[in-house]
């Protein structure tokens, strides 16, 4: 392809994505962006091919993904970019699909990401300035472009690659008016050998495109619904250009405890109709949604009712192909609206992935969360509660134990800065729950001897991805106060969880969350959903993989357990149930999120 490049570069014409007038071209033809966006990180890496070739088979010449920075660089300095996290294996893999790729590097991604794709190790000293061009986050920012820039930057469509543009931070004037910070990311940009074409993309308020764009840099907007008006608000900021959606909403995501949302396939394959027919190019948001596994789920903030509101695991978003890679009704209405519009690859349209059989498993044995912490964890000292980041924790639970001096007469035990929410035993015997939605919630808590102790376990929802609540730290930020007097003298545990070979599974019963231990065997590993009727809240891991967390306040029932998970034979699951246990763990063949 490079060939090719160099051929067009010698004729004169200009090689990878160009604009001219209202159209772009690739390698100087006309060319039109059908794009879907596909994040690398929501989707197991044994399966990316899977679900391009459906993205292929929908009609799309592209997908776009955002980078993760946090999933790269959990901790500070320690980057990875190998298996899942192989971006340029997964640019070459949309390449070898029939793909052209766009990069959404950010740093801030929003996508209802843990903390918008941010490491977590921001938060270290607890409120620092982000998304502006204060030289500390800026500093941050470009070292992270020194790690990911050059991946990337061979792959480019003018050195004959398949990425064709980059974005330049994300809906940046959703949220803020430093165009110091968009001109430092966009130069950061170039000085790390992107010469691809490069876009803004923002929502179509005139507040927002005023905000969010740069000068000689291609705007585009974001919208569901009809097309009409948000692509009149464009045309009005940038007279001259391609029109461009660069997220088209074709479903939505959920909160915990909220309705589980979909969108009329009908319409809307329509307004993608109708994109498509006023010559405009479109990224459907999402053609794949994923799965959030892990801790990775972010969160939304509710301003005017001052509500933080976790986002659910599933990201499966009611896109046209499903978190399990089925085909939907809205990847038919959409296959056919473009195919009004642009040549769509011929049927067969590719075979649904194989599902198990459903069966029931009943947990075997069990171990206690606060029996098992020295396995867990190390404790540090300190003379006040602290949050997660301060310790290098990226995600977890984390738990706080101090003895206060007794006998002293009940009193509420309150906590000042929680994230999200806190279990609170006293001597060992569970009292009750503090959250975060609910900040005025008191515990009464007596301590009858000449000491007491005291426990607190805080459970964790993912951190806020959009607006200005984004500085989310975990854990306890502030104090806890017994009455009046705020309580010092903490041992403090992190426990991010990632390793739980350490359990020591037996019987009994212990007061607090629980580890239960089940298994399940398999003839030949196939795509799954676990359920668990009757358990309260916690999270599942399937041979040691977390796949994420579960909730009875719904609407989420079913965890997806992808194929490349389990085992030929005897897989092992093990559940933490934070509240009640329920008895059976059921594997099901259909999903049910709602
Ligand atoms: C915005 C953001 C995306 C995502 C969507 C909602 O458009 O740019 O990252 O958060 O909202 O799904």
């Amino acid at each position: 392809m490079g060939g090719t490049n160099r051929v067009l570069a010698q004729a004169g014409k200009p090689a990878g994505l160009t604009v001219r007038g209202n159209e772009f071209l690739l390698d100087g033809e006309p060319f039109r962006i059908i794009a879907g966006e596909m994040h690398y990180f929501r989707t197991h890496p044994d399966q990316w091919r899977n679900r391009l070739d459906r993205m292929r088979a929908l009609g799309l010449n592209s997908v776009d993904t955002y980078v993760a920075w946090n999933f790269h660089e959990p901790r500070r300095g320690e980057v990875d970019f190998t298996g899942w996290r192989d971006v340029v294996r997964f640019v070459e893999t949309a390449a070898e699909a029939g793909l052209k790729v766009i990069i959404r590097p950010g740093p801030y991604i929003c996508a209802e990401w843990d903390f918008g794709g941010l490491p977590a190790w921001l938060l270290e000293s607890g409120n620092p300035p982000l998304r502006c061009s204060d030289p500390a986050y800026t500093e941050l920012t470009l070292r992270w472009f020194d790690e990911l820039l050059p991946r990337l930057a061979p792959l480019q469509a003018t050195r004959g690659g398949p990425v064709l543009a980059f974005q330049v931070e994300n809906e940046y004037g959703s949220y803020g008016n430093d165009q110091t910070h968009l001109e430092q990311l966009r130069a950061g940009m170039l000085e790390r050998g992107i010469d691809s074409l490069l876009f803004c993309s923002n929502g179509p308020s005139d507040y927002m495109l005023r905000g969010g764009n740069l000068p000689d840099t291609l705007a585009t907007v974001n919208f569901a619904g009809d097309p009409t008006a948000p692509f009149e608000a464009l045309r009005e900021y940038q007279p001259e250009g391609p029109l461009w959606c660069t997220e088209f909403w074709d479903g939505w995501f959920d909160h915990w405890g909220e309705e589980h949302h979909t969108t009329d396939p009908v319409e809307t394959a329509g307004h993608v109709d109708r994109m498509l027919a006023a010559g405009a190019s479109v990224s459907l948001y999402m053609a794949v949604g994923g799965t959030n596994f892990g801790w990775w789920a972010g969160a939304n903030y509710d301003t005017s009712k001052d509500q933080y509101q976790p986002t659910i695991t599933s990201y499966d978003y009611d896109s046209p192909i499903g978190e399990a890679g089925e085909l939907t009704e809205k990847f038919q209405r959409i296959r056919e609206a473009i195919a009004r519009h642009a040549p769509v690859p011929e049927p067969p349209l590719p075979a649904p992935p194989p599902r198990l059989r459903p069966q029931t498993a009943r947990p075997e044995a069990t171990t206690g969360l606060l029996e098992s912490l020295d396995v867990l964890s190390s404790p540090v000292r300190s003379a006040t509660p602290a949050h997660m980041e301060k310790f290098g924790q990226p995600y977890g639970l984390i738990h706080y134990r101090t003895t206060v001096q007794g006998p002293r007469q009940t009193a509420g035990l309150r906590v000042s800065g929680l994230a999200d929410r806190a279990l609170v035993f006293s001597d060992g015997k569970y009292l009750g729950a503090l959250d975060r939605n609910t900040p005025d919630l008191t515990i009464d808590v007596a301590v009858p001897g000449r000491t007491g102790r005291l426990d607190l376990l805080v459970d964790t929802g993912g951190r806020v991805n959009f607006g200005h609540q984004l500085s989310d730290p975990k854990g306890i930020t502030d104090r806890v106060l017994l009455g009046m007097q705020a309580l010092h003298g903490w041992e403090i545990r992190p426990l991010p969880l990632e390793d739980l070979s350490g359990l020591r599974f037996g019987g009994g019963t212990s007061a607090g969350p629980v580890f239960h231990r089940a298994r399940m065997s398999i003839a030949e590993p196939a795509d799954g959903f676990l359920a668990l009727p009757g358990w309260e809240k916690g999270m599942v891991w399937l041979n040691g993989f977390l796949l994420g967390r579960y909730w009875s306040v719904g609407p989420q029932v079913t965890l997806y357990a992808p194929s490349p998970l389990w085992k030929q034979g005897e897989n092992e699951i093990v559940v933490l149930e934070m509240h009640e246990a329920g008895q059976d763990i059921e594997l099901r063949s259909e999903p049910d999120l709602g």
